[in-house]
């Protein structure tokens, strides 16, 4: 089954207002008529509003970092998806893993926020990923088997043509070490099967599984030309345009 590829830069917390405008006048004019390849930004909160109205008139989608779970309430300093849907925002990602490390988030707490967004009528990556101690001891499969199952408890089969998977260990986040195309490729093929298992094989077959950590232009072609893996979560070298833009082009499918 042939997926559309779909590369996204998290800018994580980069970028203030001037230069979000800046960057993205960049990417705008390299990338945003670009229709093989779902190309999207998610840059900080304060910057969203900005981003939308500049990204009106193209292809770029728009992604939040973080969300809620609550419509709206008593949460001081947070955001629900229907105050994202509201301003244009597309897409969120969910699990990343530097939430579940600094902020405490919850296997529980990230699956209450994927179903609340799906309900939005946003789309939702979907971040897992295993320590090193974890790789090392062999028990990845084990690790990211169970998040993902955790992760997508209660979502209809339906709302899974809105889910993307993020494989992102730790180990290889901001670090400059990159899985192999093999290590990433094993991954991939079997949080494939967990959702077949999850699911059935239509939805497994359609769902896109990035790849994300240390991806730069020099290994982003290797990776995204295994057969499992289907676009990537750029955090430090989307904060460049001319990285980005060549990181897109490896995952056009003819090439
Ligand atoms: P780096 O590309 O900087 O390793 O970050 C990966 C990531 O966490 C994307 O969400």
């Amino acid at each position: 089954m042939s997926r559309k590829p779909i590369i996204v830069g998290n800018w994580k917390m980069h970028n203030d207002v001037a230069q979000t405008r800046q960057l993205l006048g960049d990417l705008h004019a390299r990338l945003g008529g670009i229709a093989e390849v779902d190309v999207g930004v998610a840059p900080p909160f304060t910057s969203l509003m900005l981003a939308s109205e500049l990204l009106a008139d193209n292809r770029i989608l728009l992604s939040a970092q973080n969300v809620h779970y609550a419509e709206e309430g008593a949460f001081t300093g947070e955001i629900s998806p229907k105050m994202l849907a509201s301003i244009g925002v597309d897409m969120v990602i969910v699990g990343h893993s530097e939430r579940r490390q600094f902020f405490a988030e919850s296997d529980e707490m990230i699956n209450l926020k994927i179903k609340a967004a799906l309900s939005s009528g946003l789309m939702v990556i979907v971040c897992v990923g295993e320590t090193l101690e974890e790789r090392e001891a062999g028990r990845t499969m084990q690790r990211v088997g169970s998040q993902v199952r955790s992760a997508l408890a209660g979502v209809d089969a339906a709302d899974m043509r809105k889910v993307v998977l993020a494989y992102e260990p730790i180990w290889a986040i901001g670090t400059g070490r990159t899985a192999t195309p093999a290590q990433a490729q094993a991954v991939h093929e079997a949080l494939r099967k967990e959702v077949e298992q999850l699911f059935d094989e239509g939805v497994a077959g359609r769902l896109r599984i990035q790849y994300g950590g240390s991806v730069k232009p020099s290994n982003a072609a290797s990776l995204l030309s295994e057969p499992d893996i289907d676009g990537a979560l750029v955090g430090g070298a989307s904060l460049n345009a001319e990285d980005f833009e060549q990181i897109v082009l490896a995952a056009r499918p003819w090439i």
